[in-house]
């Protein structure tokens, strides 16, 4: 039999590739779009593919419990589902790697109060009510920073939701570095590009799909059953137009433009062949066609999903089988961080 673990810890890769998705509830057509579809593409190619569930930032809000472990499986199984294969990628959650954490710490004394006061998820997240939120959410970055740089990741696939704190990873490896003399962290290449690197709400255009937007139609679920994937595009805000054929043609139509990009995504096309498919279509004609190529694809998914959710066993005995082969990598690079800042380990 081959050792798969075996020949892939042989193989020599000069990139790496980190990413993780946060086990907060709910993973949308954006998630899977954005970040996850890729993660899938990368692990194909030439890279050292190393994918988290991030149990450590989602309790920057409360989280109850039970349904924080329910959901780590759930992100795991959605991995899985997706196509990411956990003999090839590494695959683990956050909290089975201590090393995370405590390499963030050391991060929360290399980042400045400025650069963080800029981050703009933190001001969309804590709201008006700022002096509330929870020091965790504030520091999160450095923490998201310690997860990258923990293993020297070369590559960051992430949605462009996430270009400011990949910018302030870059900072703070920059920081480490000219601070302790040394060329240690590698400045990390975001990887945001792709077509869907921003995928709006079906409700209003120029709002990004989350998870967290009250209305359930301003989103695809990644559970959802093939009647209300088709209900939640038919009602999908469009315009009174015609699909153009050309990109131009999409200016200042972001409704339009949102279900050109879901579509091209999903049919692995650029916008310019897409709209070459489509141009001159109504959205009534347009909608069906979306929502059919939507379900032919994300239903397998939602089904392979269940399944593992319904072993949670065999979902455990890989992750803890990740945070192994994670903790081999990670640990080294913490070990090192200490001397060069001068920790003593007696
Ligand atoms: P999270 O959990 O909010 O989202 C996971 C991934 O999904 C992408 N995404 C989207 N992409 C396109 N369109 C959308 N509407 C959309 N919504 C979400 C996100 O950009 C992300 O790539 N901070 C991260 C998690 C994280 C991380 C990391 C990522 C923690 N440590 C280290 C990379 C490397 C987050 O909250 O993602």
């Amino acid at each position: 039999m081959v050792d798969k673990e075996k020949q892939s810890s042989l193989k020599k890769f000069e990139k790496r590739v980190f990413s993780g998705v946060q086990p907060t509830g709910g993973l949308t057509l954006g998630n899977y779009l954005g970040a996850v579809k890729r993660f899938v593409e990368m692990q194909s190619e030439d890279y050292e593919t190393i994918y988290c569930v991030v149990d450590q930032h989602a309790i920057t809000a409360w989280q109850n419990p039970l349904e924080l472990r329910e959901n780590t499986r759930q992100i795991a199984a959605f991995f899985i589902a997706a196509g990411i294969d956990p003999n090839s990628a590494i695959l683990f959650n956050q909290s089975a790697v201590p090393e995370h954490a405590q390499l963030g710490w050391i991060f929360n004394c290399v980042a400045r109060m400025g650069w963080m006061q800029r981050m703009t998820q933190f001001k969309d997240k804590a709201g008006k009510n700022s002096q509330n939120a929870a020091l965790g959410l504030f520091a999160y970055p450095a923490l998201m920073a310690a997860d990258i740089l923990l293993y020297h990741a070369t590559h960051v696939p992430v949605g462009d939701d996430q270009k400011q704190h990949l910018e302030l990873t870059r900072d703070i490896a920059i920081k480490f570095n000219h601070d302790y003399k040394v060329d240690f962290f590698p400045v990390t290449e975001p990887v945001i590009g792709g077509t869907a690197s921003r995928v709006m709400s079906l409700r209003d255009g120029t709002k990004k799909m989350s998870k967290s937007d009250p209305s359930d139609l301003s989103r695809i679920n990644m559970g959802d059953d093939a009647d209300t994937i088709f209900l939640k595009f038919k009602k999908a805000k469009t315009d009174a137009g015609a699909l153009p054929s050309e990109i131009p043609g999409l200016k200042n139509r972001p409704e339009a433009e949102n279900l050109i990009t879901i579509y091209s995504a999903l049919s692995n096309q650029s916008i310019e062949s897409t709209l070459k498919e489509v141009g001159g279509k109504q959205f009534s004609e347009f909608k069906p066609i979306l929502a059919e190529l939507a379900v032919e694809l994300l239903s397998p998914i939602s089904t392979e999903m269940n399944r593992l959710m319904q072993n949670s066993e065999e979902i455990d005995i890989i992750l803890s089988k990740g945070a192994d082969r994670a903790r081999k990598i990670a640990g080294p690079i913490l070990q090192k961080t200490y001397e060069i800042i001068g920790m003593l380990q007696p």
